[in-house]
C-alpha cells in the first residue's frame, strides 16, 4: 500500500490531506483529489489513479469511473493546453462545425489530437453554460464566446505570444 501511495508526491499529498480535513470521508474528496493531480501532472495516469484510490480508501474501478465520467480529468497525456470545444446543441446551431474545422485545419490536429509540438491538444466537450454566446471554447482556463474563425486566429496568435514565439 504505502509503495502505491509513493506514487504520490509530497505535495499532491499535503494538498489532497487538506481537502480531506475538510471532508466526512476521504472518499468524498475523489474529484478534488484527482484535480489536484492532474494540475501537478497535466494528467491522471493508470498508476495515479491505483495510489490515489488506495489512499482514499475506495477502489481504483471506482475513481477511474468518477475520473472518466467527469470530462475535465484527462485519462490520457495532453499539450501544454486543452482546448475545450463546445460541439453541443446551440454551439452546433451557430456552426461550431465549421469553426472546428478551422482550428483543426490551423493546427493540423482533428479532435483528440495533440499537436506536434505539444501545445494544444483538441477536445469536444459538451455545453460549457455560455449557451447565449455560443459558439464557445476554453483554452486552458479561459473561456472564449461568440466565437469566428477570425476570433479563433487572433486568440490563438495571442495565446502563441503569451507563451512567446521561442519557447
Ligand atoms: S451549447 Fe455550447 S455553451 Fe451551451
Amino acid at each position: 500500500m504505502s509503495a502505491l501511495i509513493n506514487a504520490l508526491s509530497t505535495r499532491e499529498l499535503a494538498e489532497i490531506d487538506d481537502e480531506i480535513s475538510h471532508a466526512p470521508y476521504r472518499s468524498a474528496v475523489a474529484i478534488d483529489a484527482l484535480k489536484i493531480v492532474q494540475a501537478h501532472r497535466g494528467w491522471v495516469s493508470d498508476e495515479s489513479i491505483k495510489a490515489l484510490a488506495t489512499y482514499l480508501e475506495m477502489s481504483a474501478a471506482e475513481l477511474d469511473s468518477i475520473a472518466t465520467f467527469y470530462n475535465l480529468i484527462y485519462r490520457r497525456p495532453v499539450g501544454d493546453k486543452v482546448i475545450l470545444f463546445c460541439d453541443s446543441v446551440s454551439c452546433w446551431i451557430r456552426g461550431c462545425a465549421k469553426l472546428e474545422q478551422h482550428i483543426g485545419d490551423r493546427l493540423g490536429i482533428k479532435r483528440g489530437e495533440t499537436t506536434a509540438d505539444n501545445r494544444y491538444t483538441l477536445l469536444p466537450v459538451p455545453c460549457l453554460g455560455a449557451c447565449d454566446k455560443a459558439p464557445v471554447m476554453m483554452v486552458g482556463d479561459d473561456l472564449h464566446e461568440n466565437l469566428t474563425a477570425d476570433s479563433i486566429d487572433a486568440i490563438l496568435a495571442d495565446d502563441s505570444t503569451s507563451r512567446g514565439e521561442h519557447d
